[in-house]
């Protein structure tokens, strides 16, 4: 497969010079040609040195047919779930990262503070690229960088946003001072990861961190800065989960609506005035107290087809996971959010995404889900969960990897 590098490079750079430049553009062409070239070599014992030559939109064309072609047990959860599958072996056999050593393990740098809670996704993430197979220690054969910041450490130690971007850039331009790697394409091969939002601000300190760098995040609303086809949206997941995974269960699945929460933005509040006393929709305008007994706001997830997650004073909301792993298919109620692997998994697939303005006719629009399409979003939940949830050591196919899998898609682009 190491045949796949040059035409790869070959696509890349006539696309950037042709299509205004786009990099969602060269990314998809890449990762098609790229695949393109892994299906032919699987095909064909004999690696045909023409295909260096190919021209994308035959490629294309001859991805298109192979994919109708393969019959995959995964095609409705999947953009492409063939192109998916082999890339995703590419990456498991070759992707290298490396981390960056320095700093103080016991200050800021390297650890966060734990793996539980509302930021659990960055802990997570640092205690997997550890253990797993993608690191090296070697920066000669590594593909990407990464720099260890964890903001969450620093906020609980209550550190101020201004103070923080000091240190974030003293640290940033201690590495850049100190290795070769970042001034080779000014960033561009470096990511770091935050679940907090802080994170995102503290690193304001080192445009190019910004500009560049890939940004893994918990928080990725266009209108602070996310970059799709750069960044990644990471999903924002509360674990432990405090009850099992929910799933083939719809016969106890009464309720047509919940969400409980705190009315912290515009569209909650509109959500619960709207909809508090129906009796259809089990809307509470506050979150469920929890003297009134044991994990009741869990167990409604339960109980309920759709669970609404409305954003609150971030985008981003711990409650999308929750409905995954619950079981109730997710209602997104935002208009502009990017969600966690929208360019592998298919959202429309397992949950129903509506635009704040759907608020005043959302029972209507979730009455109007025919039973048959309610259980096809529910089996295909089923079959997400394992893509939203964390584990230490990290498991195939889990957040972990789909993360990592991000990472080699844009490291597909952007070569040193
Ligand atoms: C910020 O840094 C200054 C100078 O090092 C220090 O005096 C101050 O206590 C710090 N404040 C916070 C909230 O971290
Ligand atoms: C990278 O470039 C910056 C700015 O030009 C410079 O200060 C730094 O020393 C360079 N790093 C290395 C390792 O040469
Ligand atoms: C439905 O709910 C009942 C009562 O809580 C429970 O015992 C049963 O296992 C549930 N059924 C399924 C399929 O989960
Ligand atoms: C819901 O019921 C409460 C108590 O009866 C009432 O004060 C409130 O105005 C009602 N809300 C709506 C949207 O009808």
């Amino acid at each position: 497969m190491t045949a796949a590098k040059s035409p790869q490079q070959a696509v890349a750079s006539s696309t950037l010079c042709s299509i205004h430049g786009s990099l969602l553009t060269l990314a998809t062409l890449t990762l098609i040609s790229f695949t393109y070239i892994s299906l032919k070599s699987l095909h064909s014992p004999f690696h045909d040195p023409s295909i260096n030559s190919s021209p994308p939109p035959q490629v294309i064309s001859r991805v298109e047919n192979f994919v109708e072609e393969e019959d995959s047990p995964f095609s409705d959860i999947y953009h492409s779930p063939e192109i998916f599958r082999l890339n995703y072996r590419e990456m498991e056999k070759n992707f290298k990262v490396y981390i960056y050593p320095d700093g103080d393990p016991n200050t800021f740098y390297q650890t966060p503070r734990k793996v539980t809670g509302k930021y659990a996704s960055e802990g997570y993430f640092f205690q997997n690229i550890r253990e797993s197979r993608f690191r090296t220690n070697d920066p000669d054969q590594a593909h990407l960088f990464f720099i260890p910041i964890s903001c969450h450490k620093m906020r609980g130690k209550g550190t101020s946003y201004e103070n923080m971007t000091v240190i974030v850039q003293n640290y940033v331009e201690s590495l850049i001072s100190k290795y070769p790697y970042w001034n080779r394409t000014l960033g561009a091969d470096h990511f770091f990861v935050t679940c907090h939002d802080v994170g995102v601000r503290a690193t304001e300190g080192v445009p190019f961190l910004v500009k560049n760098s890939i940004r893994v995040v918990c928080s990725p609303s266009y209108d602070v800065g996310f970059i799709p086809h750069k960044d990644v949206a990471l999903p924002q997941v509360l674990q432990p989960f405090a009850l099992p995974a929910g799933g083939n269960d719809i016969e106890n699945r009464t309720t047509l609506g919940f969400w409980a929460g705190h009315r912290n933005s515009k569209i909650r509040v509109i959500l619960a005035r709207v909809w508090e006393n129906d009796t259809e929709l089990d809307i509470m305008n506050n979150r469920i107290n929890r003297a009134a007994g044991e994990l009741l706001y869990q167990k409604r997830f339960y109980r309920t087809k759709f669970c609404i997650c409305p954003g609150g004073s971030q985008v981003n909301s711990a409650r999308i996971a929750d409905s995954i792993h619950y079981g109730c298919v997710p209602v997104i109620l935002s208009n502009y959010y990017d969600l966690p692997f929208n360019d592998i998994l298919d959202w429309r697939k397992f949950s129903v995404v509506l635009k704040e303005l759907d608020v005043y006719q959302l029972k209507q629009i979730l009455k109007n889900i025919p039973d048959a399409e309610f259980v096809a979003l529910h089996n295909n939940l089923v079959q997400v969960q394992k893509h939203f949830q964390w584990n230490s050591p990290p498991i195939r196919y889990d957040a972990f990897h789909m993360i990592m899998y991000e990472l080699w898609l844009r490291h597909q682009v952007i070569k040193y």
